[in-house]
């Protein structure tokens, strides 16, 4: 229909990005197909529309010339083909019309730039001219332009190429790496939204670590979670060690990923020792103590989610109760359990219980073999009286 379509106004169209993406590394069925056309994207989704069985309607953007239509749960976006330029200070681009090349060079990776035609004669042709193809081949995150320039035209791009190495499991080509690092500094021009978008398509990964190491690398992670970079380092008084908190954590992000989608609990693994930074002390009899760290961790989400704007709602409140009660069932399995000691647990942990084991569960994973053997078998009773 979109063919015909663009046809009958005498233009071309091509699909472009993610679908076309997602569609070569047979990627589930997209729900988002872009549409570019040269010349009018409005009047493309328009005629689109005219020639649907149930003539959706157009939603149309006048200020960034783009045009949608939803089709069954497909949403389908258009627009005509352009070329963009950045001011240093700004997300958005001043945009002039342009060729597909103009379009596609604009795009923020090769393999987001693939486009397919759907003129009538050239049906189902890919135009590929950055490579794309190879570099989905080889699992390559790469840009079609100098990646400085990329990266600071539009820096939430940082953070997108670090998504897509985590979904895909793709690796960031080295100038790209360094561009990123470069230009680390920029991503404060862009909206906490779009950064949280990000954050939590990193955090619905099946390895979530992929991204927060590359943010870490990166020097991202400063600028957008500096709670969980203080966590970094292990220091060492009089011998005693205590463990790099950081990995740690990010190691019981990925257990709790393999048992569970649900993004808040996800969440709550991920700041569930954000309080051991600022407790950490020295005790000369008992050694490394990060006393309260609890208490301190769910204040601190409080901060971070009203920092990074996102809603504090309930869902926040799950994540702070979560990083509140998330050591104590290993406390109490550390001192074997007490009838008495479980049922607080319960009284306390309310709904949340069986998410506040999980979360346990994956902490407790992660614990070296003598006290993993030793947590689990403790935990395993503790769990029994629950159930
Ligand atoms: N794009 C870009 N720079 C951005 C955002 C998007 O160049 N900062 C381009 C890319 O070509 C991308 C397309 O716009 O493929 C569509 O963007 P979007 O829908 O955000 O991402 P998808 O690639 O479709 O991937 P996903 O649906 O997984 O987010």
């Amino acid at each position: 229909i979109i063919s015909q379509s663009a046809k009958e106004l005498q233009l071309d169209a091509y699909v472009i990005g993610g679908f076309v993406r997602d569609f070569i590394l047979q990627r589930g069925s997209a729900k988002d197909i872009d549409i570019v056309a040269i010349g009018s994207g409005i009047e493309l989704a328009k005629q689109v529309a005219k020639n649907l069985p149930n003539n959706p309607k157009v939603q149309v953007f006048k200020t960034y010339g783009t045009a949608m239509l939803r089709f069954e749960d497909i949403e389908i976006e258009f627009v005509g083909a352009r070329k963009e330029s950045y001011h240093k200070d700004s997300r958005n681009p001043i945009v002039e019309n342009g060729t597909l090349e103009d379009d596609q060079n604009r795009r923020d990776f090769t393999i987001n730039a693939l486009a397919l035609d759907l003129s009538e004669e050239k049906f189902g042709d890919l135009l590929d001219p950055f490579n794309g193809i190879q570099d989905l081949k080889n699992a390559i995150i790469r840009t079609p332009l100098n990646p400085d320039i990329t990266y600071s035209d539009d820096p939430l791009r940082m953070m997108r190429a670090i998504r897509f190495a985590t979904q895909l499991h793709f690796e960031i080509e080295e100038a790209s790496l360094k561009a990123i690092s470069k230009n680390n500094h920029r991503i404060e021009i862009i909206t906490k939204e779009r950064i949280v978008v990000e954050l939590n398509k990193i955090l619905e990964s099946n390895k979530p670590s992929i991204g927060f190491l590359l943010l870490e690398k990166t020097g991202l992670l400063d600028y957008i979670l500096p709670e969980l970079t203080a966590l970094k380092g292990i220091d060492e008084v009089e011998g005693q060690r205590h463990k790099d908190n950081f990995y740690h954590t990010l190691e019981v992000v990925d257990n709790i990923s393999k048992k569970t989608d649900n993004l808040w609990l996800r969440w709550a693994a991920l700041l569930h020792d954000i309080g051991k930074a600022p407790t950490k002390k020295f005790h000369k009899k008992i050694g490394w103590t990060f006393h309260g760290h609890e208490f301190k961790g769910s204040k601190m989400v409080y901060q971070l989610f009203k920092r990074l704007k996102m809603p504090l709602n309930d869902k926040m409140k799950f994540v702070q109760k979560l990083v509140l009660m998330s050591s104590r069932p290993i406390a109490i399995a550390d001192d074997i359990a007490t009838d008495s000691a479980v049922r607080r647990l319960v009284f306390d942990a309310g709904d949340h219980i069986e998410d506040l084991m999980t979360l346990c569960e994956a902490d407790i994973t992660t614990k070296n073999p003598v006290r993993f053997k030793k947590y689990h078998n403790n935990f395993k009773n503790v769990r029994k009286k629950i159930v």
